[in-house]
């Protein structure tokens, strides 16, 4: 089959992305401007690090966001796809969450004060309901609700250990900064001033790999698998028929507990994959998106591990044991978080953002299948990515060896010369309530035409 597939010129494919550089650099002046301007005293030049991996140089600087779109301060408007890389996953500042925030903060006022509001106890049972996890905690950020949760994995099993995927991501948790290789897992390439060599911490296997995972487990040290239910950060990897089923049954058989990670597959549906794939977790984690864009995470667990850790006198909850932080669970960020699940991200507004990523994904596989382009989109809820290999990867090392970055630059660029912004890291495209189907059209036109340019 492969054989009939297009093939991609290289030398075109570089002469494509001069022009889309420079025409990049032509596109955008004050945000070229403003990034030369920044002077020194930004580390990178940047608010924070990661900014610089938009394609083209220099980021764009942007003025106003509204729903799906966003404007630059040269005055173009994009059609958001990127979506703060989730964080706007309710779309940019939805009037509810708005009217929620400027209520909290400038009628009410106060946004931290380490006292409860009344919001808190309707966001936990919302998210109950969701998620099925019957107690949360609350942070602000989806890093910390990994963080505390792995603490209290460890505490709860008396165990040293977690194990994750190669290639996952769960935001800068030191544990899960190691991939798995042919000659045995290695602490993952650029990994910054690590405490400890991941391999002490941590134990690793290929997503889709049940014997591998049983052979890890059966050294009775993993206190917790942490995982997303689908890959989402290394391209999109889908479970296989009765994957998490085994991933299931081989946590409990050795006494290891699952934490199910949402941050990113709550595109799946309103209770993320965990509802929507009936799965049983021993916790929840989630963040970005649930605050409509104000910094919120949560976790969650069981009524018996609940009880458990609190009646644990060996674990200090409540003061210098190692969970919680000062602001996490704040007036304001749980003001946004019960206006963004109550009204924003709500079960009616998925089945939009779901059908209009279903839009988005046959309109990619139009123009693949019609241009024999050799790549392929995973769609997982209002969520879709594509990747340059014929067929979906099992695996993030299947997944990563995929990866081009010639050819994510051209499209990040293409894109963003006309009018659409997608994922700087990859190429992810989500829906939020206020994306259109007009909207995943015009990103079919845009991707078609990039695809005839490549293959003229
Ligand atoms: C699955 C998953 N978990 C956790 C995180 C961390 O989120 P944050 O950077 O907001 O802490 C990310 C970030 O991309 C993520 O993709």
């Amino acid at each position: 089959m492969s054989a009939s597939l297009a093939a991609i010129d290289r030398d075109r494919l570089t002469a494509l992305i001069d022009r889309e550089r420079a025409a990049y650099r032509t596109n955008f002046p004050a945000s070229r401007d403003a990034f030369e301007a920044t002077g020194n005293h930004l580390l990178g030049g940047v608010p924070m690090t990661w900014m610089r991996m938009w394609s083209g140089g220099f980021p764009l600087y942007y003025a106003t966001a509204s729903g799906a779109r966003l404007t630059d301060i040269d005055g173009h408007e994009f059609i958001d796809f990127c979506l703060g890389d989730t964080g706007a996953m309710a779309g940019h500042s939805p009037a509810a969450v708005r009217a929620a925030v400027s209520r909290r903060y400038a009628e009410l006022g106060g946004a931290t004060t380490m006292l409860p509001t009344q919001d808190a106890a309707w966001v936990a049972a919302e998210l109950t309901r969701r998620f099925g996890a019957a107690q949360w905690s609350f942070t602000l950020t989806a890093t910390d609700a990994n963080r505390g949760a792995i603490r209290l994995a460890r505490q709860l099993t008396r165990r040293p250990k977690i194990a994750v995927f190669s290639y996952c991501y769960h935001g800068s948790v030191d544990e899960a900064f190691i991939v798995a290789t042919q000659t045995g897992p290695r602490a993952r390439a650029g990994n910054v001033g690590a405490p400890v060599d991941p391999r002490e911490t941590t134990r690793v296997v290929e997503f889709n790999d049940a014997a591998a995972l049983e052979r890890e487990l059966s050294h009775h040290d993993v206190a917790a698998v942490l995982m997303e239910p689908a890959l989402t950060n290394i391209g999109i990897v889908l479970p296989e028929a009765e994957y998490l089923g085994a991933v299931r049954e081989l946590t409990r058989r050795h006494g290891t507990l699952l934490i199910n990670d949402e941050t990113h597959t709550f595109s799946a549906g309103p209770g993320g994959c965990t509802a929507a794939w009936g799965l049983e977790p021993d916790m929840v984690t989630i963040g970005k998106s649930i605050g409509g864009g104000i910094p919120a995470g949560a976790y969650g667990l069981t009524t018996e591990l609940a009880e458990r850790i609190l009646a644990d006198p060996a674990a200090d909850i409540e003061d210098t044991g190692g969970v919680g932080g000062t602001l996490a669970g704040n007036a304001l960020s749980l003001a946004a978080m019960r206006a963004t699940l109550g009204e924003v991200l709500t079960d009616e507004a998925f089945e939009h953002m779901i059908a209009v990523a279903t839009r988005f994904t046959a309109g990619v596989q139009s123009v693949l299948d019609s241009r024999r382009l050799p790549w392929n989109i995973v769609q997982l809820g209002a969520r879709a990515e594509y990747r340059f290999c014929p067929e979906p990867p099992r695996s993030g090392g299947e997944s990563a060896a995929a990866a081009d970055t010639a050819l994510d630059e051209y499209l990040h660029l293409y894109m963003i010369n006309r009018g659409v912004l997608m994922t700087p890291f990859h190429n992810m495209a989500l829906m939020c309530p206020a994306t259109a189907q007009a909207d995943a059209d015009a990103h079919t036109a845009r991707f078609a035409a990039a695809a005839d340019e490549l293959l003229s």
